[in-house]
């Protein structure tokens, strides 16, 4: 008996690596599937093109899907977005917080409402709103950041590798991080975007990447919070770069949970016609309601002129 439990573990687990490992290594717009596993890529309004992974996608396939892509206004760059599917933005923006007395973000907060949520050491909100009863059992480590960074126009063309030496640079000088964090950077010259990933152990709790995100954010989108004011542009080759753009992806230790993860256009459409169709009824429902009154008194004034005619 023990034996066949064991068995059916040991088949889940393998089932559970199997899937883990279906994905498409030559096509990240792919979605992939099923024992054994299988990938295709949407190359038009949801024609599926199987996909032969283990070499180079047909030039042909990718171009079909380029231009499907564009037309839905899909992302065609080939670097940045969310670095893992637990990844998420701050959508809400700033709150008036609590803090620990050494600057921790408490991990509840509410805003000074009654209404509360849980965040992570970057202060963002990682559940559902709630009420002031909600209980968020700890605050939950951002270990990696992804900074999406956008310059603008320059003269002279970028030298990618000055330029990924500048940002780290920058990284450990103005912001105080050591450049060891900084895991990754890739730039993509036709977008103009930088992508950055700085990321630290899991349990690392000396290093604060949520400081240099939110440095960094308030130098490019809004002005610097040093007491000197310098601008935040990277010297790259002689030539300063001016960021004009910045995204930042937070990965928690543990992923978050909101429930509803965004609401697609055809949700919200649906709840726009609902919403619509109730009020429009309760419009209805006035108007007649006003009319019977109406009518009503109405009815009484005469019967009023009838008994006063008859008096009189
Ligand atoms: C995929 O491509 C490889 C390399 O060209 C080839 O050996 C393999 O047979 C192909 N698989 C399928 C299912 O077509
Ligand atoms: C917090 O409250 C302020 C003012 O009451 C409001 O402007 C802001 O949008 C609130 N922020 C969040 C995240 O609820």
């Amino acid at each position: 008996m023990k034996c066949f439990v064991l068995l059916g573990l040991l088949v889940v687990a393998l089932a559970v690596g199997a899937s883990a490992q279906c994905r498409c290594e030559t096509m990240k717009w792919a979605t992939c599937d099923g024992t054994p596993c299988e990938c295709f890529l949407i190359v038009g309004n949801g024609d599926k093109q199987a996909l032969n992974c283990t070499t180079l996608i047909p030039k042909c396939f990718l171009m079909k899907a380029e231009m499907y892509r564009a037309r839905k206004g899909l992302s065609t760059r080939t670097i940045g977005g969310k670095p893992m599917e637990t990844a998420f933005v701050d959508n809400d923006g700033i709150y008036d917080p609590e803090c620990e007395s050494n600057g921790l973000f408490k991990a509840k907060q509410c805003n000074g409402t009654e209404e509360c949520w849980c965040v992570n050491s970057a202060g963002v909100r990682r559940t559902d709103k709630a009420d002031k009863d909600l209980k968020c059992e700890e605050l939950v480590e951002t270990h990696w950041v992804r900074l999406e960074l956008k310059h603008k126009e320059t003269k002279d063309p970028v030298d990618p590798a000055k330029l990924k030496a500048a940002i780290a640079d920058a990284i450990e000088d103005r912001y105080q991080l050591d450049k060891k964090f900084v895991s990754d950077i890739q730039y993509d010259k036709d977008a103009r975007l930088i992508v950055v990933d700085v990321k630290k152990d899991i349990g690392d709790r000396t290093a604060d990447l949520s400081r240099m995100a939110y440095y960094m954010e308030k130098d490019i989108k809004v002005l610097p919070l040093f007491k000197d004011t310098m601008k935040f542009e990277p010297d790259v080759g002689g030539q300063k770069l001016d960021l004009e753009k910045i995204l930042v992806y937070y990965v928690d230790e543990k992923a978050p949970t909101f429930t509803m993860k965004r609401l697609t256009g055809g949700v919200i459409a649906v709840i726009v016609v609902v919403v619509l169709a109730v009020v429009a009824g309760l419009v209805v429902l006035f108007l007649a309601r006003r009319r019977e009154h109406a009518k009503y008194e109405k009815t009484q004034v005469r019967e009023l002129d009838e008994i006063q005619q008859a008096l009189s």
